[in-house]
């Protein structure tokens, strides 16, 4: 734990526009964001997994290691990742190329990006492979720090995309809240 935050912070000072956030998520954060995962359910899409705070919520919820797909463009976050989570898939490469991810269908795509700071064609593509990826009914999973909705909203409209929020959580640095989208079309 005490490697991992060492290893977010040294990633932090080096791609600052990669990992934009002060610190790994919370316990709290992390456990708001798996939430709905269904143990006995499709398989989920992890993106910008990090030190894979995130991960060990979506596995404690019981889901089979096998059916988690971590996706991460940072070769030692991936390298820490295959460590620290035996059985998972790891895969090196952008979340913008989730639309070629060998995986048919999924029962969430549950996002740890800096999706705000992105540019909207590089959003479009991820929620795009995302939405063409979901099973009726899944949701994408968005935590932000900003009062705004993460997801732009040209992408939103474009998609038919509807959102539910949860309160703030406030035991997260900085404080954050989590956004579920679905598509309504
Ligand atoms: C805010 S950190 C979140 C890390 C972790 N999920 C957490 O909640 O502690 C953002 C992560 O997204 C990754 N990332 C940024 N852009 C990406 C992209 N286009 N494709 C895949 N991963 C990306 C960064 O390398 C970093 O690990």
């Amino acid at each position: 734990m005490a490697n991992d935050l060492a290893l977010f912070l040294r990633e932090l000072v080096l791609r600052p526009h990669q990992v934009v956030a002060l610190a790994p998520s919370s316990e709290g954060l992390a456990r708001e964001m798996a939430a709905e995962v269904d143990p006995h359910g499709l398989p989920v899409i992890e993106l910008g997994a990090g030190t894979g705070r995130i991960t060990r919520a979506i596995l404690d919820r019981g889901l089979p290691p096998d059916r988690l797909h971590a996706i991460e463009m940072n070769p030692e976050f991936c390298a820490r990742l295959r460590d620290s989570f035996p059985g998972i898939h790891v895969h090196g490469m952008s979340a913008g190329d989730l639309g070629d991810l060998p995986v048919a269908r999924v029962q969430s795509v549950i996002s740890g990006l800096p999706l705000l700071s992105m540019p909207l064609a590089l959003q479009r593509a991820i929620l795009g492979g995302t939405v063409a990826k979901l099973t009726p009914g899944g949701a994408y999973v968005q935590f932000t720090y900003g009062p705004k909705p993460p997801v732009a909203k040209a992408v939103r409209e474009e998609l038919s995309l509807d959102w539910s929020v949860s309160d703030r959580i406030w035991r997260n640095l900085p404080p954050a809240r989590v956004y579920r989208f679905w598509a309504t079309a």
